[in-house]
Parts: C-alpha cells; structure tokens; sequence
C-alpha cells in the first residue's frame, strides 16, 4: 500500500530535475500524476517511466509565462482524474541578470513562472481540495528566499514572494489546505548545471556541515512528507533543505 493511493498530483516543473524525480516518488506511492513543463519529449519520457513502472501519470505541455497555463493543466487534470489532491507548485525560472541590465520583460517572466502562476494554478484547485475537505499545496521557494546573497534580483525576488505566498495561503486556506513551502539550496539539476554546476557551489559545500550538494530525490522525499498527514500539524512553514548553509 502506497502512502498517495488514489490521490492526484499536479507537479510543475516536473519534465526534469527535483519535480521528476518527485513525479517518480509520488507515482511509486501510488499518485496519478500530471506532469507539466514546456519540453514535451521529456515530459512523454516522465510518463512512459511511470507507466513502465506500473504507475499512473499523463503530461500537460504548458508554458507558465504564460498566464494561460495554469487553466490548462487544471482542465486536463479534471478531464483526466476527475479531481485533484496535491498540487507541487515548483516550476522555476532561473535569472541571474543584474538589476542595472534586468528589462522588465524578464524580471516579468520570472515573476510570471516563479509566482504568479502558482498563485493561478492554488485559485483552481483549492476549491476542489475544499470540497473535498483535505488539500496539500506545496511551494518550491528557494535560499534565495532566505537571504539576497543567495540569488540576483529577479530570482531572489520571486522567491522572496513564494514565501509570502505559502503563508498567506496556509492563513486563508484552512483548515482544509495544508500549505508549506520548500527551500532547497544547491540540488544537482539541469538548473544548477546552468548555472556551472557543481564546480561553481564550492562555497555552498564549504558552508554546508554536510560537505556535499544534494540530489532531486532529497526534495522529493520531504515533498513527499509535506503531501501526506505524516506532516499533519505542519502549516505555512518553509522548510529548508540546503545541508545548513546558513546556520
Ligand atoms: N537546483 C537548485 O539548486 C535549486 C535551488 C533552489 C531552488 N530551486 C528551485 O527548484 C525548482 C525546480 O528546479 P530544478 O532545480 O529541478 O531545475 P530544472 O531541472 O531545470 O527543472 C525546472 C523545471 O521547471 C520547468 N519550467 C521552467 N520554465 C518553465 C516555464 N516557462 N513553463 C513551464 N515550466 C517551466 C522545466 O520544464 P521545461 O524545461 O520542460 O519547460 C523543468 O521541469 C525551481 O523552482 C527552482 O527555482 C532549485
């Protein structure tokens, strides 16, 4: 018996990195999983692995600058399942322009992936996981919602207001809704090789008493947690998983 039977999942950003490797876990622990992302050939890649292992799962090919998107994935998971249950907001936008060369349009873009389409995508479940009496809304903010030396403006911004907005929903949500919030530091994906990869987090391992990065799947097994009444008197909390970078 798997710990997410017969609930649905909507995971953003889960075509790679910590939202895949969530999508594996979830669908394992017997979640029907829509996974979303612009790339379609690895989103049908997620799908057909889950398949393969005897899991349930169809993909939602949105672009969430795109403030259509959200409407998209919400309608093709009730076509699909009917209902929803856990949503992972965690599709992210990296940018690392600083702020005398940021246009607006990117600073907007950031803004429109990182929050603002999280905030659509809450106003459509919630009133499904209302009903239902029992939601969990799960927030990938970032260290760089902790501290500003942790990420250039755009990025440190929308992250600063993910964590506004995992309490805000957490305070208007309940009791129904358990909202908690996510802050990974440095996790071996495609956005941290962007970004030079491990080779460029020597000062995050030095920081860290653990003296190493970590894999997606150590964000998915505390997402995992979040999305279940393991975690049931947790409510509006960011939880940092960066191997103590900052205590
Ligand atoms: N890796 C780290 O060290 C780290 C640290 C702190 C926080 N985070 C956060 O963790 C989350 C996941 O990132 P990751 O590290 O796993 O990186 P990743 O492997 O690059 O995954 C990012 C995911 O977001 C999706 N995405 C990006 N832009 C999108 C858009 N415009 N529309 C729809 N989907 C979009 C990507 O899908 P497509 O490419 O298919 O569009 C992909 O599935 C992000 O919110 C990120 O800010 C990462």
């Amino acid at each position: 018996m798997g710990k997410l039977d017969g609930k649905v999942a909507i995971i953003t950003g889960s075509t790679s990195g910590m939202g895949r490797d969530t999508a594996y876990l979830f669908a394992k622990e017997g979640a029907k999983v829509v996974v979303t992302g612009r790339n379609e050939e690895r989103a049908k890649a997620v799908v057909d692995q889950i398949k393969a292992d005897g899991g349930e799962a169809i993909y939602v090919i949105a672009d969430t600058s795109d403030l259509t998107a959200p409407q998209k994935i919400f309608d093709a998971t009730m076509e699909a399942y009917g209902t929803v249950d856990i949503l992972f907001n965690n599709a992210g936008k990296l940018s690392v322009t600083p702020i005398l060369d940021l246009s607006l349009e990117e600073f907007t873009e950031v803004m429109n992936v990182n929050v603002t389409s999280a905030f659509i995508l809450t106003k459509l479940v919630a009133p499904v996981m209302k009903e239902k009496g029992e939601g969990y809304i799960i927030n990938t903010s970032s260290v760089a919602g902790c501290a500003a030396h942790w990420g250039p403006i755009a990025y440190c911004t929308s992250k600063h207001a993910m964590n506004g907005l995992t309490k805000a929903m957490a305070n208007e949500l309940g009791p129904e809704i358990h909202v908690n919030g996510i802050q990974p530091g440095a996790i071996r994906t495609a956005m941290l090789d962007s970004a030079g990869g491990e080779a460029a987090c020597g000062f995050m391992i030095d920081r860290s008493p653990l003296k190493r990065i970590a894999d997606g799947s150590e964000i998915a097994s505390v997402a995992l947690f979040l999305a279940t009444k393991e975690s049931s008197f947790i409510d509006g909390q960011l939880i940092r998983v960066d191997g103590g970078v900052d205590i």
